[in-house]
């Protein structure tokens, strides 16, 4: 999509509404699966994939591990409720504008989506939180929002749109409240599931151990790069967000730098010194644990999405 071209949401309704059985058409819960973590299918009964290619105004996700897909059916238990799972997201950082970046999101809501769940792979930024923990997300700190690049910025959708839309209440309570049930219900430890705040950064670098630090000291408990575009797209079409982050990698955070100059200093006093050399993340070390862990957030996302009220 190019930066001023402004997709026609009907179009893609009707393309998608073209290729589903008529008990799909109408979604109630949008998913945004996160790297690694596309096998959300495998709990989506009478499934069709409506690949991203055939529905006007999407783009190409050209992230590994990303499918290119939106997934319809049915999940939970008895009858089963109708969902729609984006099987790979856009990024700002591919080069995607981010209206179409939030695009996905906002033909979900015109297809009739009334709750929205967004899961990503993270960076664990607080030391308390394990490789592997789920971090239920609370709130979010953007710096991109408040520098110039918030995703909203721009025309109104619509006159009924709202220009100035509150945050302090994005993340659904009462969606935070069924997935604490749900790991309850699954019988997972409680360290499993966690609360915290993410930080959303533009990527595509990792961050720097400065940048890491002070994050932390920000108050950020996880660091990614997606989701926040969802999210406000989401709260902007009045949906309820429930957000997950899985901890894939610990962002390491040193107190104080490997000292070359020490190094130097000591070597040349002939004496030997072993700094620690601090760890480097990798995109198959994420892949890896969203692979492992992946199948734990989909079950809490299947038991949730059963157990939303409807209406
Ligand atoms: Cl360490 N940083 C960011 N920005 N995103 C990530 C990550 C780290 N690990 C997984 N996703």
């Amino acid at each position: 999509m190019s930066e001023h071209a402004q997709p026609s949401f009907a179009a893609a309704v009707a393309a998608i509404t073209a290729l589903l059985p008529e008990r799909l058409q109408k979604p109630r819960v949008g998913i945004v699966c996160g790297s690694g973590l596309g096998g959300i299918v495998d709990c989506i009964r009478e499934l069709v994939l409506v690949p991203y290619n055939k529905i006007p105004g999407f783009s190409e996700s050209t992230v590994p591990g990303h499918k290119s897909s939106l997934a319809f059916g049915l999940m939970g238990p008895g009858e089963g409720v109708p969902v729609v799972a984006m099987l790979g997201r856009f990024h700002p950082y591919e080069g995607h504008h981010m209206r179409a970046v939030v695009y996905p999101i906002r033909v979900m809501a015109k297809l009739g989506i009334t709750d929205l769940i967004v899961t990503n792979a993270a960076g664990g930024l607080n030391p308390k939180l394990a490789v592997g923990t789920i971090v239920v997300i609370h709130d979010h700190l953007a710096l991109p929002n408040i520098s110039g690049m918030n995703p909203l910025l721009g025309p109104l959708m619509s006159p009924e749109h709202q220009r100035f839309i509150p945050l302090s209440d994005a993340y659904s309570p009462a969606l935070r409240r069924l997935m604490f049930l749900a790991a309850h219900h699954l019988k997972l430890e409680p360290s499993a599931l966690a609360e915290g705040t993410y930080a959303w950064v533009s990527g595509p670098t990792y961050e720097t151990p400065a940048e890491g630090r002070f994050l932390r000291l920000a108050g950020a408990d996880v660091v990614g790069m997606s989701t926040v575009p969802e999210v406000l797209a989401a709260r902007e079409a009045g949906l309820n967000v429930m957000a997950l982050s899985l901890v894939t990698n610990a962002v390491v955070i040193p107190d104080g730098y490997r000292s070359i100059r020490e190094e130097v200093l000591a070597e040349l006093a002939g004496k030997r010194v072993e700094l620690p050399v601090a760890d480097v993340v990798s995109h198959d070390e994420v892949l890896e644990v969203g692979k492992a862990k992946g199948e734990v957030m989909m079950k809490l996302v299947e038991w949730v999405v059963g157990s939303i009220p409807s209406g």
